[in-house]
């Protein structure tokens, strides 16, 4: 495990359920949504799912699916398209912070995580 970064080795920890639950929680909350579920593609549910959960996976020290399929996450560039301002940000940590708990990590690993999506979260707002 590299010390400077304790996400790293959560996947190994952990493996794929608690991230694939993590994701369908989140998503879950996302589509009904009425501020974030019209920023998403209505068409494509199940690529916007398989892109996070491989991101996630990838960036907690699993396999390199998601830059396999997607090349370098540039994650601010990635969001640029979408108003992102900070009622957008609170409420997409408030849907993320809901769908933590129901997903089987351990409260050390949650508040990695919280950690992680609040300051990522911050980064993609560009308005
Ligand atoms: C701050 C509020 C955020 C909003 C409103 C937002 C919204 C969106 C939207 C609308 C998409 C397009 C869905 C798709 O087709 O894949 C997307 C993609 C994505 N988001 Fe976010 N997002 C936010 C924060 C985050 C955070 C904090 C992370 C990671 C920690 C993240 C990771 C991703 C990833 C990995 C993709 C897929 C990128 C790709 O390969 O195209 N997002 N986001």
């Amino acid at each position: 495990m590299n010390l400077a970064d304790p996400l790293s080795d959560l996947h190994p920890r952990v493996g794929d359920a608690p991230f694939t639950r993590l994701v369908d929680s989140f998503y879950a909350q996302v589509r009904t949504d009425d501020l974030l579920g019209p920023m998403y593609p209505d068409d494509d549910w199940d690529g916007a799912h398989h892109r996070l959960l491989g991101f996630l996976i990838q960036r907690c020290g699993g396999p390199d699916t998601y830059s396999r399929e997607r090349g370098h996450p540039r994650l601010r560039m990635r969001h640029a398209p979408f108003a992102i301002d900070s009622a957008a940000r609170d409420r997409w940590m408030q849907l993320m912070n809901t769908a933590l708990p129901e997903s089987g990590f351990s409260d050390a690993d949650i508040a990695l995580l919280q950690a992680f999506f609040d300051q990522v979260a911050t980064h993609m707002m560009n308005r």
